[in-house]
């Protein structure tokens, strides 16, 4: 590798976060960033890395898409026998991260995970394109296949079975994660960081900012 990894840093300068202008309410926070991004028009800014820990203790990590976000909290969709699934079944604590690079920006959120209503699940899967709700059914997300034939055929014989018109699969569904901890982080010149923590304490939000 002819990249000295070791040489490679950046100076961030874009932004400043402080006490003052950052909104009371972290939910407010995180809907004015993600807009940020949204209008920046960034590649994929509704990715967020999701870690979860298994019954052995060891976290693991992966990339989902936020479909939803207000005062409940953060919503994701999967299946709920994939890793992600048997992890939260065993441990219902996960944390989020977003990072916004071009935005030198990065938000991190911790809390307890539940399913979403059935009807929430619902809604969302009959809203996705045919494939994506075909593919719900084609794939045994995170088993070991024997190749991709397997995906294939599963596709097919899904479409065979249900024609225009699958149903959400029993394995496949929402989760949302209910925060108690907001980490929202502004990269600064000389490595003076803004970090501002929001905690929750007697059912209201503390801001504290964090040395970086
Ligand atoms: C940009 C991006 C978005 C993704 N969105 C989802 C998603 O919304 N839901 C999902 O189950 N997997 C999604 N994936 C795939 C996951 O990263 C992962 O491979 C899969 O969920 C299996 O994870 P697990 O074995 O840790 O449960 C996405 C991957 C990328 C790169």
């Amino acid at each position: 590798m002819d990249t000295r990894l070791a040489d490679l840093r950046k100076s961030y300068e874009r932004a400043e976060l402080d006490e003052q202008a950052s909104l009371a309410d972290p939910i407010k926070q995180f809907e004015l960033w993600l807009q940020h991004a949204l209008d920046a028009q960034l590649a994929e800014p509704n990715a967020m890395t999701v870690a979860t820990v298994g019954a052995d203790g060891r976290p693991s990590t992966r990339v989902v898409l936020i479909k939803g976000c207000d005062e409940r909290g953060i919503v994701w969709y999967t299946n709920y026998n994939s890793r992600k699934g048997r992890e939260l079944a065993g441990n219902p604590f996960a944390a989020l991260q977003f990072h916004w690079v071009e935005l030198e920006r990065v938000v991190r959120i911790e809390g307890r995970v539940e399913k979403v209503s059935d009807q929430e699940s619902d809604a969302y899967f009959a809203s996705r394109p045919l494939d994506s709700r075909l593919g719900a059914w084609a794939s045994p997300q995170s088993e070991v296949i024997s190749g991709r034939a397997v995906l294939v055929a599963n596709a097919a014989k899904a479409g065979v079975r249900f024609g225009l018109n699958p149903p959400r699969p029993p394995h496949w569904g929402g989760y949302r994660l209910v925060p108690d901890g907001w980490e929202f982080w502004q990269g600064r010149k000389s490595r003076l960081h803004d970090r501002l923590r929001y905690r929750l304490q007697d059912a209201a939000w503390v801001r504290e900012r964090l040395a970086p």
